[in-house]
């Protein structure tokens, strides 16, 4: 008796896949099917990874054969399980928004190391080079963008985008903003609880019209708790910069910050770290530089843990005045702290190409070259 692979392919037609209204066939378990003389070899994949659906496959594809096609043929059936992958959370989870191509979130661990600081600073420079650039404050506890960008007064208007009313962020300096400030009163403390606050950020986000975006900064709030798990689970975020300073009791927390983007239900990728307030240097001698949090602690930690170390910023007067009269240190056109914030943005950039060239995409779209960068510098 002389098999074919037709005769077989028709017989396993009549075995339904399970869950589909599909048979085997059309579903495509049956990845392969060999036949000489009278022996046939099916390759077959299926998604149940228990023992007893793998036996029970295995058997009704014998019987089934042996009864349509031929009752003495020898049959080997190859079961292969292929359970269904579980894909990065954030990809599967985070509804892509469209027109935003790379989500940062900035985060700590420890408050006031500066996030909101660097926050800006990267933001009024990533514009200047000619990037389209968003802010959004995520910060419940004490959100500060609107101060920093000298727009605390504004309020977000409505604008109607295609029948639908949205809102339209804040400007200055180039740079989009939309605030949990700007739905608070300045003087009011508000107890955001966690799905209250998730669901002001949410709008913010998807009822918001931000338009093309070639980076959205999210400030977020200091520590590791629910606010940053509900923000991680509800927006493709390409990666994270964590700030810290020298400091001991910083860097402990900045470790936590980044073991919270790293944990396996996270996985936003850790695009570096950042040390602020790394010495202080008086104004009048640039050349000297005091360690007062201690010496390079943040850079030792991205070595310890293996990630990035984007750069440092000085402690200096000009960035705390910068950020209290709202109108970014970096902007201070020919200063040594405009270059440092430009090499910080830099590297923040190269790690973004990085991550988008080496990692599958959270929906975000590839900035290709720094050259790319540099070309639309000024
Ligand atoms: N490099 C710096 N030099 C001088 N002052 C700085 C520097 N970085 C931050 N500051 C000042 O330190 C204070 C805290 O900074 P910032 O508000 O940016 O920290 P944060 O981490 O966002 O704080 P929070 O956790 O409260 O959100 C601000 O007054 C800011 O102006
Ligand atoms: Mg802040």
């Amino acid at each position: 008796m002389k098999l074919n692979k037709q005769d077989i392919l028709k017989a396993l037609e009549t075995i339904s896949a399970p869950g589909e209204g599909k048979n085997m066939v059309e579903s495509g378990a049956v990845k392969n099917v060999v036949t000489f003389a009278d022996e046939v070899i099916v390759d077959i994949t299926i998604n149940n990874p228990s023992l007893q659906a793998k036996k029970k496959t295995e058997v009704e594809i014998m019987q089934t054969i042996h009864k349509l096609v031929y009752e003495k043929a020898k049959i080997t059936v190859n079961v292969k399980v292929d359970a269904p992958k579980k894909s990065a959370p954030n990809v599967i989870k985070g509804k892509a928004i469209p027109g935003i191509k790379n989500i940062i979130a900035v985060a700590s661990g420890k408050g006031g190391v500066g996030k909101s600081t660097v926050t800006s600073n990267l933001a009024a420079t990533l514009a200047k080079m000619g990037f389209k650039v968003g802010v959004l404050d995520a910060d419940i506890y004490g959100p500060s963008i609107p101060i920093m960008f000298q727009v605390e007064n504004e309020k977000p208007l409505a604008v109607n985008i295609d029948g639908k009313s949205k809102m339209k962020p804040v400007e200055n300096y180039g740079v989009k903003i939309l605030s949990i400030g700007f739905f608070t009163k300045p003087d009011q403390a508000v107890v955001w609880r966690g799905p209250m606050a998730a669901k002001a950020l949410n709008q913010m986000i998807f009822d918001a019209h931000w338009g093309e975006l070639d980076f959205m900064l999210i400030d977020l709030p200091p520590g590791t708790g629910d606010i940053h798990l509900s923000i991680m689970q509800s927006l493709p975020i390409t990666g994270a910069v964590v700030v810290s300073t020298p400091q001991n009791v910083a860097l402990a927390d900045a470790k936590k910050g980044v073991a919270m983007f790293q944990q396996e239900s996270i996985n936003v990728p850790v695009l570096g770290i950042i040390e602020n307030m790394a010495y202080f240097t008086p104004e009048e001698l640039p050349e000297n530089k005091y360690y007062i949090f201690g010496k390079e602690g943040a850079k030792n930690l991205a070595q310890d843990l293996n990630v990035p170390f984007l750069g440092d910023i000085p402690l200096v007067q000009s960035i705390r005045e910068a950020g209290d009269v709202g109108r970014p240190a970096a902007l201070q056109t020919a200063t040594s702290l405009e270059a440092a914030f430009e090499k910080l943005t830099q590297n923040v950039v190269q790690e973004v190409v990085k991550r988008n060239t080496d990692l599958p995409p959270t929906e975000a779209i590839k900035i290709t070259t720094m050259a790319g960068c540099s070309a639309v510098k000024k």
